[in-house]
């Protein structure tokens, strides 16, 4: 059975695209890509072309989550699979294929409606990679683009459907954040990373709640922390660790409202 093997590239639709040059790149350290007139704003963290993609338009919200599958044998897979389940898998055009710099991909919906991207293929960026912000570098590895906590109204679907592609569950969070009000959230991988999706029953404007970055240094992530806090830019969470995970990071609302986390340290894990 075919299984993803990372989030291998995030996208989201923004309303003001230099804001989210100067929040990214000016003081997170995320690294511009070629400007290319039908991509929006691509931004590395590695070899790969991009790992976040972001397009002009009025959202403000997440567009899209790619999904690496390893193969075309897995994508397949994944398609028939899905499909059997009920749900409505369409394989990506050309000039799609072409704008996310991937071989293939199939588009299909999550029970929440986020649009996903079933890839082979995403391609390396011919200019080498380097990230002057950090002293350290970004982390992917195995373990993808990051995570995303993806807010739901109905977790059991979600969960199903993404077991359905291969993930599996880590662990969960129950907490009463605020009197009366207890986050009940389910974390789950895909690879080493110890989550690289996690659901929540959660009142949200938003169709995620934070997207998640690593680097390999922590003092990447307090001179990222001070540079956010200069600029004035509001922050959802200070600096912690979080048990599960043990991510030592803090979350900045970015100029779309839902936040970044942005971190060091992750746990790795196995099934
Ligand atoms: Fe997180």
């Amino acid at each position: 059975m075919g299984r993803v093997t990372e989030l291998g590239y995030i996208g989201f639709e923004v309303s003001d695209l230099a804001a989210w040059e100067r929040f990214a790149v000016d003081l997170l350290g995320l690294v511009p890509g070629a400007r290319e007139a039908d991509r929006g704003l691509a931004l590395r963290l590695d070899d790969r072309v991009h790992r976040m993609l972001l397009e002009q338009g009025p959202a403000d919200d997440l567009a899209f989550i790619g999904f690496d599958c390893g193969s075309a044998a897995s994508l397949d897979e994944l398609r028939a699979s899905l499909g059997a389940a009920g749900h409505t898998v369409v394989e990506g055009d050309a000039a799609l294929a072409a704008r996310r710099r991937v071989d293939r991909l199939a588009v299909t919906h999550d029970p929440a409606g986020n649009r996903v991207e079933l890839y082979v293929g995403l391609a390396c960026d011919a200019a080498p990679f380097a990230a002057p912000r950090l002293r350290s570098r970004f982390v992917t590895d195995a373990g993808g683009a990051g995570h995303a906590f993806l807010p739901t109204e109905d977790r059991a679907a979600m969960l199903g459907f993404y077991q359905a592609i291969g993930f599996r569950i880590s662990d969960y969070i129950r907490q009463e954040v605020a009197p009366g009000m207890v986050v009940d959230a389910v974390f789950t991988h895909c690879n080493p990373r110890h989550h690289t999706l996690a659901f929540a029953a959660l009142p949200s404007p938003k169709r995620i709640h934070h997207f998640m970055i690593e680097v390999a240094d922590a003092v990447d992530v307090g001179q990222a922390h001070d540079r956010v806090q200069d600029a004035g830019v509001p922050l959802a969470l200070s600096l912690g660790a979080h048990p599960n995970d043990r991510m030592f990071s803090f979350y900045a609302v970015t100029p779309s409202g839902f936040c970044l986390e942005f971190g060091a340290g992750g746990r790795l894990i196995e099934d």
